[in-house]
């Protein structure tokens, strides 16, 4: 692991933008595992710039997100998708084919987990994902649990996911209880991975993260198996190690 401590957001954004850009450079039709929240969106903005000042084209890229919420359409202000697209794809050359943010409300959810990916696969796997980190260790929507879990699968929100949601949702009754979200064994697929945390908050799952043993206990502890993983984070986020 390439641990990194960075002053602020902005200089975390660059530096995971600096990497993601020259890779596009250097393989146009590049394969970019992304994720939202609060992490990425720096590495988003500066993506946005360089775009905007002629020094990186998405036209022959394709995105596969790692998580959707399930029970609200694509469409809703809440959804990843919409997140995505407010955030990065509607500002710069991506064609619209070419993104992939897992649908929340498939028919046949085991299935279309599976197509997810093998789709994939089809597509030569990811070159790089992006990941944020969650205050229990989560990556994607994978809780602590006992078992590392494998390939994307239909997974029941915990009870505070569902609780620090509240927020987001006029009615409680609308905050999805369920999502869609790549496996642990799915992240780790990626030949490259960088990981953005800041804050005290993320303190405790960073240290758990590098230094503890490798445990579905915390779930991103496995990354300590990849060998090419990127740990980008801030003074805060880097204070119990
Ligand atoms: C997002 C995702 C989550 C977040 C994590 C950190 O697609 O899968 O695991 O990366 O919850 O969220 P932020 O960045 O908002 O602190």
């Amino acid at each position: 692991m390439e641990v990194k401590i960075f002053n602020n957001s902005t200089e975390i954004g660059n530096a995971a933008a600096e990497i993601i850009i020259n890779k596009v450079n250097s393989k146009n039709d590049a394969i970019l595992g992304l994720a939202t929240g609060a992490s990425p969106v720096p590495t988003y903005k500066k993506i946005i710039e360089e775009y905007n000042n002629g020094n990186v084209s998405f036209k022959d890229v394709k995105t596969f997100n790692l998580d959707e919420y399930c029970s609200i359409p694509a469409s809703d202000r809440n959804s990843y998708y919409t997140f995505m697209h407010e955030n990065l794809f509607n500002h710069i050359d991506i064609k619209e084919e070419n993104v992939h943010v897992p649908n929340g409300n498939p028919e046949n959810a085991e299935e279309y987990c599976a197509a997810y990916d093998e789709s994939i696969v089809a597509a030569g796997g990811i070159d790089i994902q992006v990941l944020g980190i969650g205050r229990n260790g989560h990556i994607g929507f994978n809780e602590p649990a006992d078992e590392f879990t494998a390939g994307t699968y239909k997974v029941k929100l915990t009870d505070s996911t569902i609780e620090a949601n509240k927020i987001y949702f006029d009615h409680e009754e609308d905050v999805p209880r369920y999502a869609i979200t790549m496996g642990v064994q799915s992240i780790i697929n990626a030949k490259e991975i960088i990981l953005i945390a800041e804050g005290k908050a993320k303190a405790q799952a960073i240290h758990d993260m590098i230094k503890g043993e490798i445990s579905p206990a915390c779930p991103a502890s496995i990354l300590q198996k990849h060998n090419n993983v990127h740990i980008f984070i801030d003074k805060d986020a880097a204070s119990l190690l």
